[in-house]
């Protein structure tokens, strides 16, 4: 449909109806069965005119079903207005891939996009048009539940994978490619700097900081092209997101030029009111539609008064008619009013979903976002070992993370099976494995076995409800029944690997007792099959954390790119009057970029093509790198640089660069960056991007803490 069209067709729509389409309903109010509908009809209040009109619809899934509800939609609109179909697909749809700090910790971002195409592929012969995804915000703090959504702690790696979700999920034209959805991103903005990583909470920090930090995620996924942004639950600068006006017309509209559709996150626009922002729904509805809110999710306060609102003056008509405008350009870039079913199809879907095709993408994506922790020689498995696969991890299905709707632990593969599949010589219980409580049985069973075998895997780890949205914690160790395993284990048999399932970057201590410890994440659909081939070396550990693991809870918020203080602790370790704790060091356990091999590679020093740069040079960064070891391995070559002298003190290190390279075994390879003035600007005071003369550190190694380093200067 031209634009112009969908003018005449705002024209032709009542007030009430244009109000209609601003509210988003979950699929329940489109239930053929009736007791799901009248429960949810009643608390909302909700007209049956309201919910013919409302303009989109979260979390009705299924072909059959998806063609279905628009089928009745659109008959019930007296404008045949068909709606949008939304869900969070964020780590797959029915085939489950590795959460997105798994996918983070892979730095693949093919792999990334790949997910992403998949996972729409999925979604979009299911009946559904938009994702709630890529969540881009950016995390420090691991106590916060909703780490696991993210790709970790650095602005530059953060963007680079919106931009591969986005692709992934949109193709290149949304309107005729019907295997693809539109993305969301979200939270805008800075949901993940909640204070104490309670989820939910206050968010209190400096705008310049937003813009260096977190706005850049965001942003990448814009200019990638993403169609819809989300609001975010916090505050910015005191006032909530969702209610924000400077943060989405000012920033977001203005300022990056957004023109898609700005979406609630749940309820966030009538939250308002608890915040303490608005009086009541009516203020709340005032506020958030001056600020550039186009849908509202599962409240009515637009519904319920915009059109007083409209009446008295206080709201602009003309404000919820660019909002509804927003809203049906989206439904016609994704081909609606042509195709309303668009990629739904019954054959299609059962052809498509958890296909094998789609599974081994998955297994392979997963072995690739897992990162080998720790080995003190006895990875990998050979397979003339016997090995004990014991703890809760074993015959686990519960791999699939926090957001994984459609995904099926029935179809997981476990560990044990993985292993299986590989031809390894076991020795399993039967005996079920609380995570939490594990019987006397169980743990009697494990020690025969443990003591039986030449080495042990330990399969520990949170279940999916312990990360994920509201799922905060403030202590981030494993339940102390997985580390008394860990011990009691250990006295019978010092061969000991630790693999783990989780949402989150741990407090390993108690872990490390144990020789190797491998980070398995939430893997998904696969799981078992990739930490299986990751265990007996059939595939060479290439994940690389991208959020870094504290000692101890007690240090966070502990992240690599930090600014440096003015006592800093390097400058004067044996000095008490610098910057440290009394009981525990500055630094993380395992850093961000950290991740081993079976196969150490070398470094060289780093050498520049000219050590000087005016503004217009580029110089040209280079390292060798070798491995040393038997198997082949993809490294991930990190360039990392420091502004020495600042207006703005700027942090010790940041990643500017990375590079994965295959290296056979004994084989070497120069590895080379270009250093723009562009990459040397940052965020000043003033808020604009510029860069200082001076000196720079440039720094190239496997990961942000152990680099070569060299310096270059920046000349005017
Ligand atoms: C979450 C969002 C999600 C939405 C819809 C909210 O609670 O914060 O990330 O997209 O629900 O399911
Ligand atoms: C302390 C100050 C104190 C000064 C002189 C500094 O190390 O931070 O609080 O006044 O020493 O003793």
């Amino acid at each position: 449909m031209e634009q112009q069209k969908l003018t005449e067709l705002l024209s032709e729509m009542t007030l009430d109806e244009k109000i209609d389409q601003l509210l988003q309903l979950a699929a329940a109010f489109y239930s053929d069965k009736a007791e799901e509908k009248t429960g949810p009809m009643g608390d909302l209040g909700l007209t049956q005119e309201n919910i013919n009109n409302a303009g989109t619809t979260l979390g009705v899934s299924g072909a059959k079903e998806a063609i279905r509800v628009q089928k009745e939609y659109i008959a019930n609109n007296r404008l045949n207005i068909p709606t949008i179909l939304m869900a969070d697909i964020i780590h797959g749809f029915r085939t489950i891939f590795p959460i997105p700090l798994g996918l983070g910790s892979s730095w693949d971002l093919a792999a990334a996009e790949k997910m992403a195409e998949v996972s729409a592929k999925e979604a979009a012969v299911s009946g559904l048009h938009v994702t709630f995804s890529p969540m881009v915000d950016l995390v420090r703090d691991p106590r916060w539940g909703r780490v696991m959504e993210s790709t970790g702690e650095d602005p530059y790696l953060n963007s680079r994978f919106a931009e591969a979700f986005v692709k992934g999920y949109q193709g290149d034209d949304l309107r005729t490619d019907f295997n693809r959805v539109a993305a969301c991103v979200k939270h805008f903005a800075a949901y993940g700097a909640a204070i104490g990583g309670r989820d939910y909470n206050t968010v209190n920090m400096s705008e310049r900081q937003l813009r260096e930090s977190y706005l850049p995620g965001y942003k990448a996924a814009l200019d990638a092209g993403a169609k819809l942004v989300m609001t975010s639950f916090n505050t910015v600068d005191g006032i909530p997101a969702t209610a924000n006006r400077w943060l989405f017309r000012d920033v977001l509209r203005e300022e990056f030029g957004f023109e898609g559709v700005v979406i609630s996150d749940w309820a966030a626009i009538k939250e308002v009111i608890a915040h303490g922002a608005a009086e009541d729904e009516k203020h709340a509805a005032e506020l958030a539609i001056k600020a550039g809110v186009d849908i509202e999710m599962m409240t009515t306060c637009y519904t319920d008064n915009l059109k007083e609102l409209i009446a008295e003056g206080t709201v602009e008509e003309a404000l919820v008619d660019e909002a509804v405008l927003r809203i049906l350009t989206l439904k016609n870039e994704l081909g609606l009013f042509e195709n309303p079913y668009r990629g739904a199809d019954e054959a299609a879907e059962a052809a498509t979903v958890l296909s094998q095709e789609h599974r081994e993408i998955a297994s392979d994506i997963a072995k690739k976002s897992m990162v080998l922790l720790k080995n003190e020689g006895v990875l990998p498995l050979q397979k003339t070992e016997k090995v004990a696969i014991v703890g809760p991890g074993a015959h686990s299905r519960d791999l699939l993370g926090a957001w994984s709707w459609q995904g099926k632990q029935e179809e997981v593969v476990t560990l044990v099976e993985g292993a299986q599949a590989l031809g390894a010589d076991l020795l399993i219980g039967q005996e079920p494995f609380d995570y939490f409580a594990p019987s006397e049985a169980a743990i009697q069973e494990a020690i025969e076995l443990v003591k039986a075998a030449d080495k042990v895997v330990l399969a520990l780890g949170e279940q999916e409800w312990m990360s994920g949205e509201a799922a905060s914690r403030s202590d981030i160790r494993l339940p102390q029944a997985q580390l008394s395993l860990v011990e009691t284990f250990k006295e019978y048999n010092e061969q000991l690997i630790v693999t783990l399932y989780n949402g989150r970057p741990l407090d390993l201590q108690g872990v490390d007792a144990a020789k190797a410890i491998v980070e398995a994440w939430f893997p998904g659909t696969e799981g078992g099959n990739a930490l299986a081939q990751i265990l007996w070396g059939e595939y060479n550990p290439s994940g690389r954390l991208s959020m870094s693991f504290p000692e101890t809870v007690g240090q966070v918020p502990v992240y690599y790119n930090v600014d440096n203080t003015g006592r800093p602790y390097e400058s004067a370790p044996d000095e008490k009057y610098v910057s440290k704790y009394l009981d525990v060091s500055n630094y993380a356990k395992y850093p961000f970029g950290f991740g081993l091999s079976y196969s150490p590679v070398a470094y060289s020093a780093v050498t520049l093509d000219q050590p000087t740069m005016t503004k217009d040079q580029t110089v040209t960064a280079s390292i060798t790198v070798t491995n040393q070891g038997t198997a082949a391995v993809w490294e991930t070559v990190q360039c990392y640089i420091r502004d020495l002298v600042g207006e703005v003190v700027r942090p010790v290190k940041e990643l500017k660069g990375f590079k994965k390279i295959w290296l056979e075994a004994g084989e070497s390879a120069t590895v080379q960056f270009e250093i723009t003035e562009e990459l040397l600007r940052y965020v000043h005071s003033n808020q604009q991007v510029s860069s200082d003369p001076g000196k720079f550190h440039i720094m190239i190694g496997g990961n942000s803490r152990d680099t070569q380093q060299t310096t270059l200067q920046l000349v005017r």
